[in-house]
């Protein structure tokens, strides 16, 4: 798109979607907002400065001056509301996952594809620093081989009858009983956003809570914690845990070469830690905000990442080139956790996981 003016962004989703920067990146603004409730509309438009708002998404993509949309409704939504984006001839930067069915990935794909928009995945985990540092390990050949990498997401209650995310207004939301591998994103990509490997098969296993949610719900789901090991198509090993019904926090890695190690910050405790197997341990991780323009070089959520994320998409858009968690990494941070998923429901059968990559793969 031409660079002389500034990306033109329509926001969809007044509640997590109202913590991004759009409106202070220096290339680009926010035209438009919309929720299908009144007090996120109006949430939105205080949020971005942004005095159009639209009732839905559907309306929203027919209003014309938009190049892009961001869209931060419910994970079922996604794929049918990117869909619908990037047919009306718009950019589309959409929350994760990506998708909730393999069906639904072979879609996403084929639309991009056959549109030639750009599409990216908001992977929070993705600008973590520990995953820039990890990238940066990995691209300098410092792990030495990455054998074995510990990728995890906690969040105690999602899903289950007592948690206020998973109800609005007394009715169930997307979130009650949602199957834990379903949500895999931010696990998954400390691997494959890290180093671009892709998890060719799985083995999962899943524990039953005795909770409401988790015996009671749309996806027909009995588990409230689930644990994959992923087998990745350079025969290394992930162990991919996202759990809603044990005590502990957050997103968080740990990746172990044959020459070095990186082990991130956790609520445990675990300090930050670059072991090598020369030289001296770092303990202090190191400072990314200098990549970012100059007015969101602020600390925000989720390590962060929001500002990368915002960044790296409106550079994308406006220099012509795929993002950074472009489609083709978007599902293969999604699929596995599907597959990983329909692994625990057959008691830990090892499944391949399918790959939507293009023949051959761009490195
Ligand atoms: N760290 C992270 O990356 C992170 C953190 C939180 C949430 N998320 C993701 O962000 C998304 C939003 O999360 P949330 O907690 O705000 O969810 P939510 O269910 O509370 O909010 C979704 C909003 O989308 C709106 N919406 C749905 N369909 C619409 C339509 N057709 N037109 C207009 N608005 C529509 C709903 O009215 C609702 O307000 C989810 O997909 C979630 O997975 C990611």
């Amino acid at each position: 798109m031409a660079s002389d003016r500034k990306l033109r962004i329509g926001v969809v989703g007044g509640g997590f979607g109202a913590s991004f920067h759009f409106h202070e990146h220096p290339l680009a603004e926010v035209v438009a907002v919309s929720d299908l409730l009144p007090d996120r509309r109006q949430h939105l438009k205080e949020r971005y400065r942004c005095d159009t708002a639209y009732d839905s998404l559907e309306e929203l993509i027919r209003h014309e001056p938009l190049d892009a949309v961001a869209v931060f409704s419910g994970a079922p939504d996604h794929v049918r509301q990117s869909v619908a984006v990037m047919e009306h001839g718009k950019h589309c930067f959409c929350a994760v996952p990506a998708a909730t069915t393999l069906e639904e990935c072979a879609l996403l794909v084929a639309t991009k594809e056959r549109t030639g928009m750009r599409y990216m995945m908001a992977e929070t985990s993705y600008y973590r620093v520990d995953a820039i540092t990890a990238r940066r390990l990995h691209d300098d050949g410092a792990f030495g081989e990455l054998m074995y990498s510990e990728v995890e997401y906690y969040h105690p209650l999602i899903g289950a009858e007592g948690d206020a995310l998973s109800f609005a207004d007394g009715e169930r939301t997307w979130r009650y009983g949602l199957p834990p591998q379903l949500y895999p994103t931010h696990s998954t990509g400390f691997l494959v956003g890290v180093t671009g490997e892709r998890l060719v098969k799985v083995s999962c296993a899943g524990t039953l809570s005795g909770d409401r949610g988790h015996s009671d719900n749309v996806y027909g789901s009995p588990f409230s914690n689930e644990c994959a090991v992923f087998i990745t198509d350079q025969g290394h090993i992930c162990r991919s845990n996202v759990m809603w019904n044990v005590w502990n926090h957050g997103e968080r890695a740990q990746w172990m070469g044959t020459d070095c190690s990186l082990f991130a910050e956790g609520w445990s405790g675990q300090p930050f830690a670059i072991r090598p197997m020369e030289g001296e341990p770092q303990m202090t991780p190191a400072e990314y905000t200098h990549l970012l323009p100059r007015e969101m070089r602020y600390d925000t959520g989720h390590g962060g990442s929001h500002p990368f994320l915002t960044h790296e998409f409106v550079s994308a858009v406006i220099e012509d080139r795929e993002p950074a968690v472009d489609v083709y990494e978007a599902v293969a941070m999604t699929a596995p956790g599907i597959v990983a998923h329909e692994s625990a429901l057959r008691d830990g059968e090892q499944l391949p996981v399918p790959s939507f990559d293009p023949t051959p793969r761009e490195e």
